[in-house]
């Protein structure tokens, strides 16, 4: 299944939920302050923008923001909230896409670094943001920690939600470290209406080193973007790389 197919029209016209789930004011605030905090005055790049969840909330603090972005669709929902000279968004692949111009941040965020399928890519993703960065300039990455710990030996799927009306249903393939997600939402009807995902998960540790394949230095690791500190139980981070500033 390719990624132009998963985020297609009908996933682009349900994907934003207004005031709840990720659109809730206590997901965006804590991400659009500290990206807008690591920006530090400069212009900032969203690696798969999407619907300009972040994007539309950072441009109105005042930060300058530029995309990348796959599908079409998706750029369209974005369309309706911001205009192409308010937010300017390159259609292409983020592991090799070039937007003009020069950047104090690059972000990407929800996982998203884990719907590129193969280690090559996702390294050639970190090096596109370097290539996008100012020395001193940032690449921040938001990502689940793989939760293989829930798999028992033998088994080759995992529920890691379940909750009246949803169920999120992952399956392993851990030779390749490959994960589908199912989101199963459903009613009192006989009916689920079922969206699946694939990634390829990536441990902290593997992360850093493709981030050092790529000039960067880890500066910080936390468990959201509040700052929580980022222990072994926590299911997510928010880490901040950065190309060392010259001299
Ligand atoms: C989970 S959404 C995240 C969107 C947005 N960043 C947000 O936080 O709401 C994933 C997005 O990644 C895009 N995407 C997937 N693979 C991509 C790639 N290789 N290059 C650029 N965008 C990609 C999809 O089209 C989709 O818009």
């Amino acid at each position: 299944m390719q990624q132009e197919e998963i985020w297609d029209a009908d996933t682009a016209q349900r994907y934003d939920t207004p005031g709840s789930g990720m659109f809730a004011p206590e997901v965006l605030e804590p991400a659009v302050d500290r990206l807008a905090q690591l920006a530090g005055g400069g212009e900032a790049l969203e690696f798969a923008i999407g619907t300009g969840r972040i994007a539309v909330p950072l441009a109105e603090r005042g930060v300058p923001v530029t995309g990348i972005e796959l599908s079409l669709p998706m750029v369209e929902q974005l369309r309706t909230k911001a205009d192409e000279a308010t937010i300017p968004v390159i259609v292409g692949d983020m592991a090799s896409t070039v937007a003009p111009g020069k950047y104090t941040l690059v972000y990407l965020v929800y996982n998203t670094i884990s719907n590129l399928l193969t280690q090559d890519e996702q390294v050639q993703c970190f090096r596109n943001a370097a290539r996008h960065l100012t020395p001193g300039g940032r690449f921040v990455v938001e990502l689940w920690v793989p939760e293989l710990r829930k798999l028992p030996p033998g088994q080759t799927a995992t529920v890691w939600q379940s909750e009246p009306g949803y169920i999120g249903l992952d399956t392993y393939d851990v030779l390749h470290q490959h994960v589908v997600s199912h989101h199963f939402r459903f009613d009192e009807t006989q009916q689920a209406r079922l969206f699946r995902s694939p990634h390829r998960y990536v441990w902290p540790a593997e992360l850093d080193l493709m981030a050092q394949l790529a000039g960067f230095e880890l500066e910080t690791r936390h468990a959201d973007w509040a700052g929580a500190e980022f222990t072994a139980e926590s299911r997510s981070h928010v880490s901040v790389y950065r190309i060392p500033p010259a001299g």
